[in-house]
């Protein structure tokens, strides 16, 4: 079967960027992205190319070739599900708020939707795509819905989670590790299968195409996903223990990264993950391993994010005992919001809840991120619901020039790496801070020797610094 229209519900970080690289690559395939969300789909047909909503190093360029040419956004979502072949669902999957499985589970509400939309309006068969990552057995739900509420045309579900990792996610999606796709074992299931692996060879070597069964596929996104988070907590934990015994935590990375089985890459310490993926699915995995009865292996992953809480806390109580046991009307000057750099997202980011404890200490916070509006931050404290929106924007004060931002401050943290700020002049911003003057690194991003020479107090992840 050859593919000659796509769907894709949900303009997303996930959605956006993979449709606009399928279609870059695929200029014979009409591609469709869809959301309920009209601003959203405004921003991805601004005039002004740069003005779309995800800032991706590289997209805007993909989107201005493609888009108008066999890409297109827009908010007649019946209209593009009936028109596809191929529907990729690519919704968000946040973690429950209610009810069973609350702060835990993935909900599915929107999947569900997505399904019951996609049965009611489709009068052709179709090649029904799981983007969005999901709890094993997902497929299962979506393939009743399917087959129960349409109109008797014929659906193949398959998997195909997406490994993108937000900042870098043109080079990902042009050049991938491999690409997933799980489907039925059956004739018809492969003959899906076939469908997505040739709409991928346009562009990724055959051999990095895996494919296997849809469970298999389902549970190697969560898996992959609970690995990664677990390095981070890993390096994270040593951090603690090289700051008590002198180590430096840099050095232990390298050290140990150079022997080929463990690897160099995510070996940084930090000031803890963040992002809309990790956290959400170690909950999710969790939750799945308890569901089975399978407490030690639920218990298990729980500690990569138990581990990840304690980083960002301890990283916002060393900010307040090192400023004299008290941060109260004093003000502390953050370089960075987004979860990490290259990005404007700013889901789970570290820097949102080392906030919300300096404001609980009465600190006022000047916040500086290259990327990440005002309107953002401010709505991302009043999410957590700790205080009253007055008091967020009583407490803190959000400036485009990072040298106002520092103007006055008793202290720098440093929440996101954006090399930008490696570059700043530090001698100008330390002159106009009082004295003494910190910075707290939490990226272990700046060079701390030259930043002490300035005059500065310096302190680092894992570095006794
Ligand atoms: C992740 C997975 O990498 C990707 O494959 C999946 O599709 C989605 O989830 P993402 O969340 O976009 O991608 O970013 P990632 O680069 O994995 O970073 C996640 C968090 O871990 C960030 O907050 C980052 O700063 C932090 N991190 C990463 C570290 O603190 N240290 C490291 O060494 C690596
Ligand atoms: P991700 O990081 O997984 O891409 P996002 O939250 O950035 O998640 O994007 C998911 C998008 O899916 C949102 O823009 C949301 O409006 C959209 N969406 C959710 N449900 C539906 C639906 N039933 N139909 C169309 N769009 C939807």
């Amino acid at each position: 079967m050859e593919i000659e229209s796509i769907c894709c519900i949900g303009a997303g970080y996930v959605g956006g960027p993979t449709m606009a690289i399928i279609a870059e690559k695929c200029p014979h395939i009409k591609v469709t992205v869809v959301d309920l969300n009209k601003d959203r789909i405004a921003a991805w047909n601004h005039e002004d190319v740069s003005q779309i909503p995800i800032y991706e190093p590289g997209l805007s360029a993909i989107v201005a070739k493609a888009r108008g040419r066999n890409l297109f956004f827009s908010t007649e979502v019946d209209k593009a599900i009936h028109e596809a072949d191929m529907v990729f669902i690519s919704v968000n999957t946040p973690t429950k708020t209610y009810g069973l499985g609350k702060g835990m589970a993935a909900d599915l509400k929107y999947i569900e939707l997505c399904a019951r939309q996609i049965a009611s309006v489709s009068t052709t068969d179709k090649i029904i795509v799981e983007k969005s990552t999901l709890p094993v057995r997902t497929a299962e739900a979506i393939k009743n819905i399917l087959h129960n509420t349409g109109n008797g045309v014929k659906f193949e579900i398959l998997s195909n989670p997406e490994f993108l990792a937000e900042g870098t996610a043109v080079t990902d999606l042009l050049n991938p590790d491999r690409v997933l796709i799980g489907g039925d074992t059956d004739a018809e299931g492969q003959m899906a299968v076939k469908a997505l692996v040739d709409i991928y060879a346009n562009w990724v070597p055959k051999e990095r195409i895996l494919t296997t069964n849809l469970w298999s596929s389902e549970l190697s996104k969560l898996t992959a996903n609970a690995f990664l988070a677990q390095r981070v907590s890993s390096i994270n934990a040593m951090s603690e223990l090289c700051e008590k015994t002198g180590a430096d935590v840099n050095e232990v990375a390298r050290a140990i990264g150079m022997d080929s089985r463990i690897g160099s890459k995510f070996l940084k310490a930090s000031v803890g993950f963040g992002g809309s993926c990790f956290q959400k699915d170690i909950l999710n995995l969790v939750y799945i391993a308890k569901s089975y009865g399978l407490n030690e292996v639920a218990d298990y992953w729980e500690q990569v994010i138990i581990m990840n809480d304690h980083q960002k806390r301890r990283f916002a109580t060393s900010i307040v005992s090192t400023l004299y046991n008290t941060v109260s009307g004093k003000k502390i000057a953050f370089l960075g919001w987004a979860f990490k750099k290259d990005t404007n997202d700013t889901r789970e980011s570290a820097a949102i809840y080392v906030a919300d404890y300096l404001l609980n200490e009465q600190a006022n916070l000047a916040i500086f991120d290259p990327q990440v509006s005002e309107m953002q931050i401010l709505s991302d404290l009043d999410y957590l619901e700790s205080r009253s929106t007055d008091a967020n924007r009583k407490g803190i004060s959000v400036s485009e020039d990072v040298y106002e931002n520092c103007k006055g401050a008793h202290a720098i943290a440093v929440l996101t790496e954006w090399d930008e700020f490696k570059t700043y002049d530090w001698q100008k911003i330390y002159e106009n801070m009082q004295k003494p003057a910190f910075v707290f690194d939490g990226r272990n991003l700046l060079d701390g020797e030259e930043l002490q020479k300035i005059g500065f107090v310096f302190q680092s992840i894992g570095t006794g610094k």
